[in-house]
């Protein structure tokens, strides 16, 4: 019994001598970073404008490894303090995500918001055998030089176009994930004659639980969800002081 005890030790051990998923993604960065100037100088002009980037920036390797360095822990931490507060408030049961076992990110970007779904999860299962089973996870990106990242993370990856016919031949997810990037995706689906974009009850019918982020002063502004669409919102301050506007919808039946 002594034996036991001592092994699982020696593993929980080992397991905090395991580097935490910014740590992982901040060393591939730093060796991706070979021109640190041109990655600031592309970051910077996205900022000016709203927190959009065009892109063409990335598509630029010093611009994704200069961005996952500056936000991918601040967006890792708010996809988490998003997580927390919808499952503390009751909004949706603390249950459900005991059995999610698929989650896909669209303009998945580094992965932070899928790190950040996960690190809700294991804190809030931490002895159950939710942890023994991750969920599986996959990021679509329309820019291939994220695969590197999402690979380095254990993570699945594809790239992809997120459009109509993306979803026409999507499986059904538990939970779909989109952390600043609904501005861009938007762009590719009809819009009604109140300017409501169709890519919400596009995105309704493929999970059951769906979390979308943004920039709350950015230009996605007209892209965001709306009650509509049976979403909810709140604001929450990212680590940077940025506000960011939090949308979720839940549907069980899904
Ligand atoms: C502002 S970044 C957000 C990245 C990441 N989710 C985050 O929170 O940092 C927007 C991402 O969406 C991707 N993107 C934009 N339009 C897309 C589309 N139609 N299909 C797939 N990816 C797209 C871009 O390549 C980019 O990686």
């Amino acid at each position: 019994m002594a034996g036991v005890k001592k092994r699982n030790s020696i593993n929980e051990d080992d397991e905090d001598k395991r580097p935490s998923a910014t740590e992982l993604v901040e060393t591939l960065a730093q060796l991706q970073l070979t021109n640190k100037n041109e990655g600031k100088v592309l970051y910077l002009q996205g900022v000016k404008n709203n927190w959009c980037w065009r892109s063409m920036c990335f598509a630029n390797q010093n611009f994704r490894a200069y961005y996952t360095l500056q936000l991918f822990n601040t967006r890792l931490n708010l996809t988490k303090k998003a997580m927390d507060k919808i499952v503390d408030e009751g909004c949706v049961p603390r249950r459900f995500f005991k059995k999610v076992t698929t989650v896909a990110s669209l303009g998945c970007g580094p992965g932070s918001d899928i790190c950040g779904l996960k690190s809700f999860l294991t804190e809030t299962f931490p002895y159950s055998s939710r942890c023994k089973q991750p969920p599986s996870c996959t990021g679509y990106d329309s820019e291939l030089g994220w695969m590197r990242y999402l690979l380095q993370l254990g993570l699945q990856f594809e790239s992809r176009e997120i459009n109509e016919s993306f979803f026409n031949n999507m499986e059904k997810v538990d939970v779909i994930l989109m952390s600043f990037s609904c501005y861009e995706i938007s762009r590719e689906f009809l819009r009604d004659k109140d300017g409501k974009c169709s890519l919400w009850k596009t995105v309704s019918q493929k999970a059951k639980f769906v979390l979308n982020i943004d920039n709350a002063a950015s230009k996605a502004r007209d892209a965001l969800p709306s009650e509509k669409e049976g979403f909810q919102h709140f604001t929450l301050n990212d680590d940077l002081g940025n506000k960011a506007i939090v949308h979720f919808k839940f549907a069980v039946d899904n």
